[in-house]
C-alpha cells in the first residue's frame, strides 16, 4: 500500500465552478469564472491574425522539434517589445509602426534584460518563485496585496516562500487601497518581494493611477525592495503602453525586478501556455548569470516549453499586416 495515505488536495474554486458550469446547460449561462473572452455566442472566439498565423505556419512546416530551454528567441525578442516598448505597435493610432514609446528606458535593453519563455504566465509566476527562492534568497518574505489571484500564495509555498499579506482593496470605497499599501512598503524589512498586477488587477480590477505607481516605486527604492510584476492581461486594459505604466516606471528609475508576461491571454492562446520572463538587471554580466540561472531552472524542471504558441505570436508580430490587426 504506497498511494492509500495520499489525502485529496486542497480544494480549488476556479476548477469546481468551472466544471459546474460546463455541465450547466441552460441557454442563458454566463461562465464569468476564468479570465477570458467569449464571443455572443458564449464561445471560444479565434483572433483572425491568429487565424492567418496558424496558415502561415502550415505553410513554412517547422515540424515539431523541441525548442531550446530558454525559448523561441525571436518570439522573446517580440515579446520583451510588448512589455517593454520596442517592438510594440500604437494600437491608440491604430499603426503597425513600430515604436521605440518607452525604448529609452532601457538604455542598452537588450543586454540588461534576461527573457526566457514560460509556460504562459502562470509559468512565469512560478520560475520567478522558484528564481528568487533558489538564486536570491529561501528567506525573502513576499508581499501580496489581497484579495488577488489565488495562485500567488501557493505558487509561493510551493518554493518556500514566506507570503505576508496586506490590504490592496478597500470594500467600503470599492477602490484600490493606496495608504495601505504604501505602509506594508515602508514597513516591510528591506530587501522584500512585492508582487504587483501591472493593470487589470484580478480579482478587483482596482488598479492605482500613475500618480500612485510613482509612489509606490520611490516607496520600493528606498526599502531596496524587489518588484515582481505580473501583467497577465496587457493590452486589454487601457492600452499595451498604458497597461505596462508601471514596469516602465521602474525600467526609469533602474530598479532591478522581474516581469511576468503572458501572451496566452491576449492573443487569445489560453490552451496553448504561451508567456515569459523577464529579468531587469543592472548590467550585462548580472543578466547573463541570472539568464543562465533560468536556464538550469528551466531544464531541471521542464526540459523546454511548447512550441506552437509563442511560433504564432511571434508570427503576427513580425509582420505588418497581422500585428496591425492584433
Ligand atoms: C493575475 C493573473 N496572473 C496570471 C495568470 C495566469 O494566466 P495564464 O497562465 O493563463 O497566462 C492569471 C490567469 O487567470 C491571472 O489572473
Amino acid at each position: 500500500m504506497i498511494f492509500e495515505s495520499v489525502q485529496p488536495g486542497v480544494p480549488d474554486p476556479m476548477y469546481n465552478l468551472k466544471k459546474r458550469a460546463d455541465s450547466d446547460l441552460s441557454p442563458s449561462k454566463v461562465d464569468l469564472g476564468v479570465g477570458i473572452y467569449r464571443n455572443e455566442q458564449g464561445a471560444y472566439q479565434e483572433l483572425q491574425c491568429v487565424k492567418e498565423a496558424k496558415q502561415v505556419l502550415a505553410k513554412i512546416d517547422l515540424g515539431h522539434d523541441y525548442e531550446l530551454t530558454t525559448g523561441n528567441p525571436g518570439f522573446l525578442k517580440e515579446a520583451s517589445g510588448i512589455m517593454f516598448g520596442q517592438g510594440g505597435v500604437s494600437p491608440a493610432k491604430g499603426s503597425c509602426h513600430r515604436t521605440s514609446l518607452r525604448a529609452s528606458n532601457l538604455t542598452n535593453w537588450p543586454v540588461q534584460l534576461a527573457s526566457v519563455q514560460t509556460i504562459s504566465g502562470s509559468g512565469a509566476v512560478h520560475l520567478a518563485a522558484l528564481f528568487i527562492s533558489r538564486c536570491i534568497s529561501p528567506y525573502i518574505k513576499v508581499f501580496v496585496g489581497v484579495p488577488t489571484w489565488g495562485n500567488y500564495k501557493p505558487a509561493l509555498d510551493l518554493v518556500g516562500l514566506q507570503t505576508i499579506e496586506y490590504r490592496h482593496y478597500d470594500p467600503s470605497t470599492r477602490s484600490y487601497d493606496h495608504d495601505s499599501t504604501i505602509l506594508a512598503i515602508k514597513e516591510a524589512p528591506e530587501g522584500s518581494a512585492f508582487i504587483f498586477q501591472g493593470c487589470c488587477h484580478n480579482p478587483t480590477g482596482a488598479d492605482p493611477t500613475p500618480e500612485q505607481w510613482s509612489e509606490i516605486v520611490d516607496a520600493l527604492k528606498v526599502g531596496r525592495h524587489l518588484p515582481l510584476f505580473d501583467l497577465a492581461y496587457q493590452g486589454l486594459g487601457q492600452g499595451l503602453d498604458e497597461d505596462a505604466y508601471a514596469v516602465s516606471l521602474c525600467a526609469r528609475r533602474r530598479l532591478e525586478f522581474l516581469a511576468c508576461q503572458s501572451l496566452s491571454k491576449n492573443f487569445a492562446l489560453y490552451g496553448e501556455r504561451c508567456g515569459s520572463l523577464h529579468v531587469i538587471c543592472k548590467d550585462s554580466r548580472a543578466a547573463a548569470n541570472v539568464h543562465d540561472q533560468l536556464r538550469c531552472l528551466i531544464r531541471w524542471e521542464m526540459s523546454s516549453t511548447p512550441a506552437y504558441g509563442s511560433r504564432l505570436v511571434k508570427l503576427v508580430l513580425q509582420d505588418g499586416h497581422m500585428n496591425a490587426d492584433w
